[in-house]
């Protein structure tokens, strides 16, 4: 994105707030300086919408606030605009050709022009990765007898054609293979490791079970299989298999329902192909950690990042003969770990194994090389620059042909949203902050579109970006789920006001109907740039399959349109919700005259995580001394929960002085102009410091172990990849049992929140 150059190098939130400060001070002296300053005057009257034009003043309030509940007339004309439903069109597009990383050229080409169709300034940039596309696999099981082994099953490795889906056929599927998989040809004995989590591979080692030289059968969930083949490497195995297990469907065809395409369970030949890079110690191009793959960057050994042994996913129906063999050999697991050690195999028995006459040859060849991934961009520029922007995306890459719910449910509302906003544009609207619309590649590998581009753009997303919007799956079932920074909680709130969930009611209604808040961000999709490196306020949305919805196959040739379009969102609903709702939010974030958030929110979240995680701490720790003074742990948990509480009433004090301001700004119409002049320039200082707030929370040396997580209340799971668990360095530190790392993070945080406390109060 050469548009967004780098304008400011300094990231850290002081010196980047006294420019703020500084700037208002400035403008006020050239004001009383003659003609030249009048001049200038009129211009920045005119360019930065204190006298709206005739176009907007129709369509907005001149960033006003409106009564909860209540579209401004800007919102209700974007609504109507989607009131016309063309996300089955792009659908249908997006899930026409295969487009892995790197490839389907035909729908970067597409997407640019549909930006370009849709008034968007637009630009596609490559990023040259280190990538694996797959050359050939192969499963083998095999028997030992006395006059040596013989094969006895071969897995086909590939996923039924159906007729009635066109997009699960072809000369052109992609075949199972895991992204950043090791090439190999291994041939081992194997063992059932469950989900292949790190407890349960210390359960296995408690059992004296050997996993040395073994291939490990994983089944799916829990955490992120890029853990999984790493916990197994760990413990010293040659191979993976991950599976998806029918007991983790809700609907199966051993409880008698049909599988698809006849009924909702799971096809039982699918399987789920995904990323195996080890997602919890750094997103991006394994080989140029932190910083930009272009042009002839120095490379890193990617190893401590990516697997060194082979692995493939599979089906549970070409699991089930291979598992079966394992009947009676080493541990009864349901003995061992009880029900969460079975799975949902009918008429079977979860046994650990490994069965001493059986083997299994898994064969997995992939082909590395530097290739080029391709992000397209585009904008809308706002009529005030100096208020910085906001970015909105989607990825477009897929592992399947198809891939109608990841992504490109999401890539269709995405381009549904710019649709709305063109319609805007054509009545004469523009926005008052910069929205940078991005279509990434290659997430599925690594996130690397986007960590490639926050890597490269990191100074100027500092400085500028007020927010990241992602939707990754828009629509994979009729839950919606939203995971934010705290700093979004009342942009995110209003606007489920203003939707329809489309069974019912309004979005808020569904929403809050079974919860009580947000979701904290862990990692799995393009927020984790933003959050937890750069420290830019994200939000992650999308509605996702529930109990009642049909088995939504994740990665499988049957995420496919036809999927979408007679099972999983029909009529393309919950596409159209999930547009006019992401659109909503980033217009309450670009309108507003004061930036629209609550600080005290965050907060209160603070608190609750801080109070969550005290309650964990061991009796035996609150006496030990803390650094090299005689202060305790438990000291140091108390003077950390009376700052939070301190910071509570601060962000408070800070919110009330946000919302009087705004309030002035309503009431400003009959204001004298150099009066209103005056307080457009407060309200400038203001919202620098709001647009610094999350940077804050940023620790330049990062997380133990994982440097590039900055965040200090947000990051990836360590070992769960997808999850995130808040206050990441006091989490770790309970898990490894290490009090003194415990207090060092106690000690960090405690300085986060006095600079809060100094900077943010009324
Ligand atoms: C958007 O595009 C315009 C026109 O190229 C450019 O002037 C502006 O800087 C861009 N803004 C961002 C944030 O990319
Ligand atoms: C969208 O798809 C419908 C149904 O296939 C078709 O009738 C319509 O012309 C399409 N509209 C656009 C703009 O592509
Ligand atoms: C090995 O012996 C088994 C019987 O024990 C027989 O069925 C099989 O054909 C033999 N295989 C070879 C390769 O000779
Ligand atoms: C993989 O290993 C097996 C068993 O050693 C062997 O039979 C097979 O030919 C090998 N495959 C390839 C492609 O090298
Ligand atoms: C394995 O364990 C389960 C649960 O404890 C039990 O029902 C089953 O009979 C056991 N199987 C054998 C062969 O011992
Ligand atoms: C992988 O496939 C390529 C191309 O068919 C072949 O040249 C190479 O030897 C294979 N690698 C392994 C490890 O079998
Ligand atoms: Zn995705």
């Amino acid at each position: 994105m050469g548009s967004i150059e780098a304008t400011n190098d300094e990231e850290k939130q002081p010196s980047v707030l006294r420019t703020g400060e500084i700037g208002y001070n400035k403008w006020t002296r050239y004001v009383c300086k003659g003609v030249v300053a009048l001049v200038a005057v009129c211009w920045l009257v005119i360019t930065l919408g204190l006298i709206p034009s005739s176009g907007t003043k129709l369509l907005s309030k001149g960033g006003k606030s409106v009564p909860l509940g209540v579209t401004t007339p800007l919102e209700y004309s974007y609504l109507q605009a989607l009131e016309e439903n063309l996300a089955g069109n792009w659908s249908k597009k997006y899930t026409s050709v295969p487009h892995l990383a790197g490839q389907g050229k035909e729908l970067v080409d597409w997407t640019s022009e549909k930006f370009q169709e849709y008034g968007l300034v637009t630009e596609v940039e490559a990023f040259d990765i280190y990538l694996n596309y797959p050359v050939e696999n192969g499963l083998r099981l095999l028997e030992q007898t006395k006059n040596g082994s013989s094969v006895v099953y071969t897995a086909s490795l590939t996923e039924e054609v159906l007729e009635d889906d066109p997009t699960t056929g072809g000369d052109d599927l992609i075949p199972a293979f895991h992204g950043y998989s090791a090439s190999g040809n291994v041939t081992a004995q194997y063992v059932y490791v469950n989900r292949g989590t790190k407890e349960d591979f210390e359960l296995l080692k408690s059992h004296n079970v050997d996993l040395t030289g073994k291939v490990a059968i994983a089944r799916y969930g829990k955490i992120f299989r890029g853990l999984k083949v790493k916990f197994a490497q760990e413990a010293g195995c040659v191979g993976v298999l991950i599976y998806s297990d029918p007991g983790d469907d809700h609907f199966q065809e051993a409880k008698g329902d049909k599988a698809y395409p006849q009924g909702p369970a799971r096809n039982p030949s699918s399987l789920q192909r995904g990323s195996v890079q080890f997602l919890s110690s750094m997103p991006g191009d394994p080989t140029t950690p932190g910083y930009p793959s272009q042009g002839d960057v120095e490379r890193a050994d990617p190893h401590d990042r990516i697997p060194l042994i082979p692995s493939l996913p599979i089906s549970f129906k070409e699991v089930q003969p291979i598992l079966k063999k394992l009947n009676g050999f080493g541990l009864n697991a349901s003995k061992i770990g009880g029900d969460n050690w079975v799975g949902g195999l009918p008429r079977f028995e979860y046994w650990t194994g490994p069965a001493p006459h059986f083997s299994v040859n898994v064969y997995n060849n992939q082909s590395y090389d530097i290739r080029p991934i391709y992000n397209v961009y585009g904008n809308i520029t706002g009529t005030d620059s100096s208020e910085g922007y906001i970015v909105v995306g989607n990825h477009r890459d897929a592992w399947i042909k198809g891939g109608a719910s990841d992504p490109n449910s999401g890539s269709a509302a995405l381009l549904e949203i710019i649709r709305g906003f063109h319609h805007l544009q054509l009545l004469g609207w523009k926005p008052r902050k910069t929205i940078v619309f991005a279509s990434w590649d290659g997430e599925e590998y690594a996130l690397l579109g986007s960590t490639e581009f926050g890597e490269k753009y990191k100074s100027d997303l500092q400085a500028n970006c007020l927010a990241y919007l992602n939707v990754d799956v828009a629509a994979s079932g009729k839950t919606l789920n939203i995971e934010a920074s705290p700093f979004l909680n009342r942009v995110l709130t209003e606007s489920l006001h203003l939707v329809d969930y489309p069974f019912g009611g309004s979005l808020y209604d569904h929403y809050f109907d079974k919860r009580a808040k947000f979701g904290i961000l862990g990692s799995g999709s393009d927020y984790t740039v933003f959050q937890e490196h750069l420290g830019i306020p994200s939000v992650d949305m999308g509605f996702s399959s529930g109990p009642e919805d049909p088995v939504y196959h994740y990665h499988s040739n049957y995420d496919s349109h036809h999927w979408m379009a007679t099972r999983g969102d029909p009529g393309f609903k919950l596409h159209n919700a999930l547009a006019k709702y992401l659109g909503l939010v980033a217009l309450k974030l670009t309108e507003r005259k004061v930036i629209s958030t609550s600080l005290v929110a965050y907060a209160d979240e603070l608190e609750l995580y801080f109070k969550d995680l005290a309650a964990k701490v061991p009796e035996d720790w609150l006496s030990i001394p803390v650094g090299g003074s005689q202060r305790t742990i438990a000291d140091a948990l108390t003077s950390l929960g009376t700052k939070l509480e301190t910071f509570q009433s601060n962000a408070h004090s800070f919110d009330l002085k946000a919302e009087a301001l705004q309030a002035e700004w309503d009431a400003s119409d009959s204001l004298p102009f150099w009066k209103r002049f005056a307080l457009h320039f407060k309200i400038k200082g203001l919202n620098y410091q709001i647009r610094y707030f999350e940077r804050t929370f940023l620790h330049e040396k990062g997380l133990k172990g994982r440097p590039w997580f900055k965040h200090i209340v947000y990051a990836a799971g360590r070992d769960t990849g997808y999850q995130g668990f808040a206050f990441p360095g006091l989490k770790e530190a309970l898990d490894d049992k290490d009090a003194h790392a415990f207090a060092k993070w106690t000690r960090i945080i405690r300085k986060k929140i006095d600079y809060l406390n100094d900077h943010y109060k009324n």
